[in-house]
């Protein structure tokens, strides 16, 4: 019998303990024990009611996602939930953790349901481009009505135990022990002579406008099609009985099993995981870091010392004059009061972050005896010459020091201290306390214990942390140079800027490339061209996004770029004078504009970066695919629901895809040289995720 279910006697109540660390997956052990165990209890003389309950953090966080993919193992977690629905014996759930996916529905299978005050539900399938697949679909509609069914399944979102048993998931709360409670409940139930309730036998809830509900989820989901396909099994356990529901629901389910979307996902949420996992991390102490200095308070600086503040660091952060800390302050001050509104910290937090552990200072020796210190200073090389060796003439031994550069070389920045082995770029993403990315970029000479409080300090900052190698760029704005360089020339050839943002769009981005230009400003783009120009010393060659910035316009901050904000930010429209530049150049370079297909457009776009991670993975720059996968889905919102740029290129086929490469190198052979480990890969007949799996 497995011993991933374990049973055991109170009186007249049977308890299962399911015991899978670290969170008691659903495996095929664990089915079969609780299949095992059902059985025992009703076979045993004397027992009246049966409580489930997990042993260790969790109830159930859901099934075991690792036999996704694999062939199905008997007993399959539907007949699972039927089994322990359909039992004579009183059953009841006593939740705390998670209960997540299959952990609802098995703990919906139970008659009745009770949890701790810190316990959590969800149904958070459309994460992983599923459906709920035990009988969620069915149940939890006929327990809460389906408008709140639906926010559930549709958003995956968690559901602290209060809101559950407001919406009636769940029946009671009690603190304490989840077993005392499950027994004790169990024993209140026998007592009142309490009757089983088999939720499958509630009556079926009232329905809705099904097309309008799934043409509303579908827009939401930008493509994904979970989410739509929820409402499409909810309709079901409204229209029809439920065993012809569950059948819908299992069509659905195994449908979305097979789906790329549900492959692009599933990668994401293992990727997640692997990506701050690396090997030559083990055993390895991070240094400690309570006390971090920030150098600059634009909104760079002014992020990462509330992302510092908001984890509990103490941070002094250091600007020029007064007054410029005075701004600082209020930016700070200004990110502190949107994390109060969001309910992240209380009044109390906010008030003690500002007076005891936020120092603004204008003296570099207020660094002295900070543990690690970061610059987000102008991007300029001498600049952070400057700031580096300062540092080293005023920080303790032993701090770390760290650049947020975001392309400047990192070796040639530690190379101005003298004490190269505790250099280190931490590469955040604006704004550094809501975006997840941060790229930790170790420099030749960086010691391995600093790598390891570099990933220890991402981890306390929450963010998604990535190694990467030092290149022009990093793993990330390398790899998106490349692609806006290739959209940028589809634009000279034919396509429009507009008709490349759709194309994107449709592909699931939030935002097409130029729509994100003017969000960020095109002068920005226009300084870097210029001073590339003046170093190089070529005059004269205005492409037509110089001249739109020379006409004032860079984008929402003054009304016009690639679109017109004039009726607002959300209702942008086409700038007509942007088509015209473009026309003006492609007639002087003697460009006959051709036509590019929405597939077309997404499948050069994605060529050229995938082209460019493949030689960044192949330098070594990223230590694996999925770490450039997990770069451009949490930096540059890649879509979740093709798993990143390498996962899309395994799924859509690497000999196709080098060559398009191939056929673009025929007119630009330099931009279009494919990268040698591409190559290999279709010469081995292998894949991307090969490569993550070989570590
Ligand atoms: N299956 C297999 N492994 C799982 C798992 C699952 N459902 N959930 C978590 N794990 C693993 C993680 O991969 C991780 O492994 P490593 O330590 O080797 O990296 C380990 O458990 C701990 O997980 P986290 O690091 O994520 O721990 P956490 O405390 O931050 O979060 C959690 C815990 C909230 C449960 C989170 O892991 C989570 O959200 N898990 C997924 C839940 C889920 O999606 N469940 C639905 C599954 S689909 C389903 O149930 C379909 C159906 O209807 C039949």
């Amino acid at each position: 019998m497995s011993d991933k279910v374990a049973y055991t006697r109170h009186d007249n109540i049977a308890v299962l303990t399911i015991k899978n660390p670290p969170v008691n997956a659903l495996s095929q052990a664990v089915r079969q024990g609780l299949m095992d165990q059902m059985d025992h209890a009703e076979a045993d003389t004397g027992v009246d009611a049966v409580v489930i309950v997990g042993d260790g953090r969790a109830f159930i966080a859901g099934a075991d996602i690792t036999e996704f993919g694999k062939p199905p193992m008997a007993p399959s977690l539907p007949d699972v939930v039927d089994r322990i629905e359909a039992s004579p014996l009183l059953v009841i759930a006593a939740m705390h953790g998670v209960s997540l996916g299959g952990g609802l529905e098995v703990a919906m299978g139970c008659h009745y349901r009770i949890a701790v005050p810190s316990a959590r539900i969800g149904l958070p399938e459309v994460h992983l481009g599923l459906i709920p697949g035990a009988g969620g679909t069915q149940r939890l509609p006929r327990l809460i009505g389906v408008a709140a069914a639906l926010d559930v399944m549709t958003t995956g979102r968690q559901v602290g135990a209060s809101e559950a048993l407001e919406m009636g998931v769940i029946d009671t709360i009690k603190d304490g022990n989840p077993l005392e409670n499950g027994l004790s409940f169990a024993a209140e139930l026998l007592e009142g002579k309490a009757s089983r309730r088999p939720v499958s036998e509630m009556p079926a809830p009232e329905g809705i406008d099904w097309d309008a509900a799934y043409e509303a989820t579908l827009v939401r989901g930008r493509g994904q099609i979970s989410p739509a396909q929820c409402v499409r099994a909810v309709q079901a356990s409204v229209e029809r009985p439920f065993a012809e529901g569950m059948l819908t629901e299992r069509q659905i389910f195994m449908e979305l099993l097979k789906s790329d979307q549900s492959k692009g996902m599933i990668h994401a949420f293992f990727s997640e995981r692997a990506v701050g996992h690396l090997p030559e991390l083990k055993g390895v102490a991070p240094r400690v870091i309570e006390h971090i200095g920030v150098i600059g308070g634009g909104t760079m600086g002014a992020g990462i010392a509330t992302a510092a503040l908001l984890s509990g660091l103490r941070v002094s952060l250091l600007e020029m004059t007064a007054q410029a800390g005075e701004a600082a302050h209020a930016r700070i001050s200004g990110n502190l009061s949107g994390a109060l509104k969001r309910g992240k910290i209380t009044p109390e937090q906010h008030d003690t972050i500002l007076s005891q552990a936020l120092r603004v200072i204008t003296d570099y020796q207020g660094l002295a005896d900070v543990d690690l210190v970061i610059e987000a200073v102008f991007e300029d090389m001498s600049v952070k010459k400057q700031v580096f060796t300062q540092l080293d003439a005023v920080c303790k031994q032993g701090a770390i020091l760290a650049t947020n550069t975001s392309y400047l070389d990192v070796d040639e920045i530690a190379a101005a201290t003298s004490r190269p082995q505790d250099v280190i770029g931490l590469h955040f993403f604006s704004p550094a306390h809501v975006m997840k990315l941060l790229e930790i970029v170790v420099a030749d000479k960086t010691a391995i214990d600093v790598v390891a409080t570099g990933f220890e300090l991402g981890k306390r900052l929450k963010k998604i942390n990535v190694r990467a190698g030092v290149c022009d760029g990093f793993i990330g704005n390398r790899i998106l140079a490349t692609y806006r360089s290739a959209s940028d020339q589809m634009i000279l050839e034919g396509a429009s800027p507009y008709a490349i943002d759709a194309a994107l769009e449709a592909f699931g981005f939030a935002m097409g490339p130029y729509a994100v230009a003017d969000l960020a400003g095109l002068d920005i783009g226009w300084a870097v061209r210029k001073r590339k120009r003046a170093e190089l010393g070529v005059e004269g060659a205005r492409t037509y996004a110089d001249k739109l910035c020379e006409a004032g316009h860079f984008g929402q901050k003054t009304g016009k770029g690639y679109y017109d904000y004039a009726a607002g930010l959300k209702a942008r429209v086409p700038n007509p004078d942007v088509l015209e530049l473009i026309a003006q150049e492609r007639s002087e370079t003697g460009i006959t504009p051709i036509e590019f297909t929405a597939a077309q457009i997404v499948r050069r776009y994605m060529a050229a970066m995938v082209n460019e991670a493949a030689k960044v993975v192949g330098e070594g720059v990223a230590r694996r695919p999925l770490d450039v996968d997990m770069t451009l889905l949490f930096g540059y919102g890649f879509p979740r629901y093709h798993g990143g740029p390498l996962k899309w290129a395994d799924i859509v086929g690497l000999p196709d895809l080098l060559a398009d490469i191939e056929e673009c190198a025929k007119q630009d052979p330099a931009f279009w040289e494919p990268a040698p480990l591409l190559k290999e890969l279709v010469a081995a007949g292998k894949t991307f995720d090969d490569l993550n799996k070989a570590g």
